[in-house]
Parts: structure tokens; C-alpha cells; sequence
């Protein structure tokens, strides 16, 4: 057995550490009685927050494309730019916090609709593949140079997580506030 093959398995542990996140948030949302909120006024104004801090956690998502792409070489490259992918992750995962509690804990996972129902699974993907991510980035053998571009060794695996929190944060953004946007209003 050589050294790659003894290695495998530890990829597969951030994925089923993820699964295992994503499945847990989505049967909590769907078991839990959702508490729902007081008052149309509070709620409207709930709402507008939420729609707004989600737009925030959008925007930092796209720096985070932008800078990862530049960390791959694929964007030139900037000696802050390592720096600012990770700050703008760490401030977009604390941005998400709030509203992700209040979606859960008041609203729970919706299939009400064929919005609410992507929107709430792509709630739980977003934390269970963040999840993957980070613990895909503390593995050794991912933090190699040679192995730190996609397409050499196995480090394919972790833009690929990258990838998907951003696909659920543009999934969340879209099935939320650019839906609030376009029905409810920008006020
Ligand atoms: C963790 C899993 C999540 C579940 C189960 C969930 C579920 C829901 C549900 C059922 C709604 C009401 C949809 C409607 O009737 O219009 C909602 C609204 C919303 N969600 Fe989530 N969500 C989750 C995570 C997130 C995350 C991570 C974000 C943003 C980063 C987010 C942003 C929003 C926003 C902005 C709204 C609109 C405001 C509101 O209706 O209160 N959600 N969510």
C-alpha cells in the first residue's frame, strides 16, 4: 500500500463531516417547530435585514471568487490578496450567522414552494460544504505546493468544496433577496 493510498481516507472525513453537517441542520429545520415572528411590522423589518446582511455575505462571496482565483494563478496576484480571501470568508461566515439562526430557529426548512424548498436545502449544503472546506484546507497533504492547484494530486477536492459554498451562497441570494428585491421592493 503506498503513501497516496493510506492517505485517501482522510479526504473522505471533512466530506462525511459535511454531510453529516448539511443532513443535521436540514432534519433539525425540518423536525423543530418553527417559532415563526411577531407582528407584520417586525417581521417586514426582520425581513429587510436579513435580505440586506445576505446581499453583504453575496458580495463578500465575489471576493472571494475573485481572490481565490488570483491564490490559483488564474487572476494576477497580489502579495495581500491571500490575507483578504481569508478575512472576507471569516467576516461572510460570521455575516450568515444571524440569519441562519433566525431561518432555522422561526422559519425551519420549507418546501412550501419550489423557492423556499431550494433556498432551505441550500442553506444546510452551504454549512455542511464550508464545513468540508475547512477541514479540507487543515490536511497536511493539501497545503502542499505541488499538490495546491486543481488537477494535481487530490487538491482538486478543495476548490471544489470553494465552489459549492459559493454556488449555495448565490443559490441563497437568489431564492431570498433578489426574490424580496423583485416582489417586496429595495425599501
Ligand atoms: C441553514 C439553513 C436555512 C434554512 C432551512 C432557511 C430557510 C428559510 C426559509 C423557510 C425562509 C422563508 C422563505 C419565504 O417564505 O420567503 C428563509 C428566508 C430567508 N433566508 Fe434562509 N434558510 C437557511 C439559511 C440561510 C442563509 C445561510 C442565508 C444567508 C446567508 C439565508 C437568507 C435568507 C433571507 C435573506 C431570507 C428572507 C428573509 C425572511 O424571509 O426572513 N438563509 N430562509
Amino acid at each position: 500500500m503506498d503513501a497516496g493510498t493510506l492517505r485517501r481516507p482522510r479526504v473522505w472525513l471533512p466530506v462525511v463531516a459535511g454531510v453529516g453537517v448539511a443532513v443535521g441542520l436540514g432534519v433539525y429545520g425540518r423536525l423543530h417547530d418553527p417559532s415563526g415572528t411577531s407582528g407584520i411590522g417586525d417581521a417586514l423589518r426582520l425581513q429587510t435585514g436579513k435580505v440586506w446582511l445576505a446581499t453583504a455575505v453575496m458580495l463578500l462571496a465575489v471576493v472571494q471568487l475573485i481572490t481565490s482565483l488570483s491564490v490559483y494563478g488564474k487572476l494576477p496576484s497580489r502579495p495581500g490578496i491571500p490575507a483578504l480571501h481569508r478575512w472576507s470568508g471569516r467576516i461572510a461566515l460570521l455575516l450568515s450567522l444571524p440569519i441562519a439562526v433566525h431561518c432555522l430557529y422561526a422559519l425551519g426548512f420549507s418546501s412550501a414552494s419550489l423557492r423556499t424548498l431550494a433556498h432551505s436545502i441550500l442553506g444546510c449544503l452551504f454549512y455542511g460544504a464550508f464545513v468540508t472546506k475547512m477541514l479540507l484546507l487543515s490536511r497536511p497533504d493539501e497545503s502542499r505546493p505541488d499538490e495546491s492547484r486543481p488537477g494535481e494530486g487530490r487538491a482538486w477536492v478543495l476548490p471544489l468544496a470553494g465552489g459549492l459554498v459559493l454556488t449555495a451562497i448565490a443559490g441563497l441570494w437568489l431564492t431570498s433577496s433578489l426574490w424580496f428585491f423583485t416582489t417586496v421592493g429595495i425599501g
